[in-house]
């Protein structure tokens, strides 16, 4: 047995990939990290705005860049029925261009999971955004068993905002969300199960080529969720 093959064996979520033509979300083992890492620190976003509530694309690059490490390191550890943040690197034909994440709290009761993604500047805008999150619904619906899958942004994000909405989620209210000491809007969204069943074809349009999950049954066993 190889060591990749002892460690998805002990440790499923190392073993999941998914894919959809040029697209692939996948566990972000060392190598991949470095370069995620390094992607961030040459921007995520326009210097004047905040995606995220915790700020850490502020600072130094080589600030930035370690901010991904140290995440992304003690995230690894974070998957289990009780809790649960898949951090999946997101490639463009092997390229990596940005996080897909998934995040889930008492999983084999709720089955519900919120995602969150970023891309490096120079990706964003191409469509890439609203691909990579149709795949994580389908890694959530298909994949895992999820019963809805939650979402949201900051009122002044339009590319999250647009590609939330493009996809077919309900509005789930707007909350205010303390944001580098301001209040910001900040907009929820939600999709049952239900939903995503009648948006499947709308869907599959967005990806444009069939999806392929690998590891993703052993996950889902790990988690305690029951057979898809
Ligand atoms: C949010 C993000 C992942 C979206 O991915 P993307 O590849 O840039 O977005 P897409 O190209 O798929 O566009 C998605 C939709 O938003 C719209 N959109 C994108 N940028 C926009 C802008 N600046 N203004 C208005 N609409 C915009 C697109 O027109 C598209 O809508 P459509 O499908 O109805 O045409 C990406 O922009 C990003 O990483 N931004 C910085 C980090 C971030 O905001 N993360 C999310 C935190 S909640």
């Amino acid at each position: 047995m190889s060591s990749s093959e002892d460690l998805i064996r002990l440790w499923p979520a190392a073993g999941v990939r998914v894919r959809s033509g040029d697209l692939e979300l996948r566990w972000i083992d060392d190598d991949l990290l470095l370069e995620l890492a390094e992607l961030a620190a040459r921007g995520v976003h326009a210097p004047d705005a905040m995606p995220f509530e915790h700020p850490w694309t502020r600072g130094t690059p080589d600030e930035v860049a370690r901010s991904v490490l140290a995440y992304q390191w003690k995230m690894r550890a974070e998957v289990s029925p009780a809790k649960f943040v898949l951090e999946l690197g997101v490639l463009i034909d092997g390229e990596p261009v940005g996080v897909q994440g998934l995040v889930a709290h008492e999983w084999p009761v709720l089955r519900r999971v919120t995602t969150g993604s970023w891309l490096g500047l120079a990706h964003q805008g191409r469509g890439i955004g609203r691909r990579m999150r149709v795949l994580a619904l389908h890694l959530a619906f298909a994949g895992l068993a999820a019963r809805e899958a939650a979402t949201g942004a900051f009122a002044d994000n339009p590319a999250s905002n647009g590609v939330t909405r493009r996809l077919g989620y309900e509005e789930n209210g707007s909350v205010l969300v303390s944001r580098e000491g301001v209040a910001a809007l900040h907009h929820n969204f939600r999709m049952t199960r239900e939903q995503w069943g009648r948006l499947r074809e709308q869907h599959a349009t967005i990806l444009g080529s069939p999806v392929a999950m690998d590891g993703v049954d052993a996950l889902r066993g790990f988690l305690g969720a029951p057979p898809a």
